[in-house]
């Protein structure tokens, strides 16, 4: 018996040795110790069959033996928790000083930029932003805008016609009309969007491109009212030191008509390539609304006067960012959008 107690002694402890998982360790377990056939137990089991004198030192033996394998086999586990844990640990390790996988970052595109900074300005003077459709009727495009049949403006070489009455848009000035048949003045808008013309594609000319068109109507609106405004948001835009020049010129819905010119923001007006030497560079067309526009909205032009302007998104976009050729903004190119 006390041979037979070394012996699984001996067994067990090699199988234990070779034991390298917790699975493993569960099946030593059971064969030695379980409940209905483990060897140890088995063992036990056999004790009353040994003779009465020898029974108290074969069961010290046994004990001993059940004691050490029970101890082995908890130190053992153990141990294989313990590695499993520093297994996991290793193989988790997160290294905080690597760079963090960032994802590249969109933003708006220049022209939104310059649009939204336009519209931040006549917000914070009481203007108020209006819409209108692109594809527009020949009445509210250029009837409306005192542009009468066989215009020129109105030739078909230069706007894209859907219909003889419905063309693309060829200026945003039609959105001052739509506002005025449904509102009455007082009225101070503007109205940005996208306008079309039959213009072939180089650095200065694109067949689709954005303007802002402003209207202000009231009683007693001045040509000083006018001018005063168009300074404010031309210094608020480019900076405080432009000088501001207004010329005489035509269009058929305002009269007097200007274009006005800026000091170049180039060469401060010393003279450059961009201003052709002149110093000044133009930036919009504008008015005082001519009383024939008043009377296609039925509004009382004995009462009310008015002033309109129309300018570029991208003309403005290039002169703030040195741009020089209006198809970059067209073309999507990550190298040029990224700049801004
Ligand atoms: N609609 C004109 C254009 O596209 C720009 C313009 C000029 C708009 C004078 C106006 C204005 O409102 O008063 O060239």
């Amino acid at each position: 018996m006390l041979k037979k107690i070394d012996r699984i002694r001996n067994e067990f402890a090699a199988e234990l040795a070779a034991v390298d998982s917790l699975k493993q360790l569960t099946l030593v377990r059971d064969k030695y110790l379980s409940r209905k056939s483990g060897i140890v137990t088995l063992m036990m089991k056999e004790l009353q069959q040994v003779a009465p004198e020898d029974r108290r030192e074969f069961g010290q033996q046994l004990n001993a033996l059940k004691s050490e394998v029970e101890g082995a086999l908890q130190t053992r586990e153990t141990q294989l928790a313990d590695n499993a844990l520093v297994a996991r640990l290793v193989s988790d390790r997160v290294d905080v000083t690597l760079p963090g996988n960032r994802k590249p970052i969109g933003h708006p595109h220049p022209l939104t930029l310059v649009r939204s900074e336009l519209e931040d300005i006549f917000y914070s003077i009481g203007y108020s932003v209006e819409d209108g459709p692109e594809v527009e009727t020949t009445f509210h495009n250029f009837e409306a805008l005192n542009t009468p049949e066989h215009h020129p403006a109105r030739d078909p070489q230069d706007t894209f016609y859907i219909s003889d009455t419905l063309v693309l848009r060829t200026h945003t000035s039609p959105v001052q009309i739509r506002t005025m048949q449904k509102q009455q003045p007082p009225l101070r808008i503007i109205c940005p969007g996208k306008v079309y013309r039959r213009d072939n594609p180089d650095t200065t000319h694109s067949p689709a491109f954005q303007q802002l068109e402003g209207l202000a109507v009231d009683e007693g609106l001045t040509f000083r009212d006018f001018k005063g405004t168009i300074e404010y948001f031309l210094k608020a835009f480019f900076s405080q030191k432009t000088r501001v020049r207004f010329r005489p010129s035509y269009f058929a819905f305002t009269e007097p008509s200007a274009e006005v010119d800026i000091s170049c923001i180039f060469c401060s007006g010393n003279g450059c390539r961009v201003c052709k030497m002149s110093g000044w560079v133009e930036v919009l067309g504008c008015g005082m609304v001519d009383p024939a526009v008043f009377s296609y909205v039925n509004y009382d032009p004995e009462k009310y006067t008015g002033f309109a302007f129309g300018l570029g998104i991208e003309r403005f976009a290039m002169l703030k960012y040195s741009v020089n050729n209006i198809q970059y903004f067209y073309e999507s190119d990550l190298r040029f959008l990224e700049q801004f």
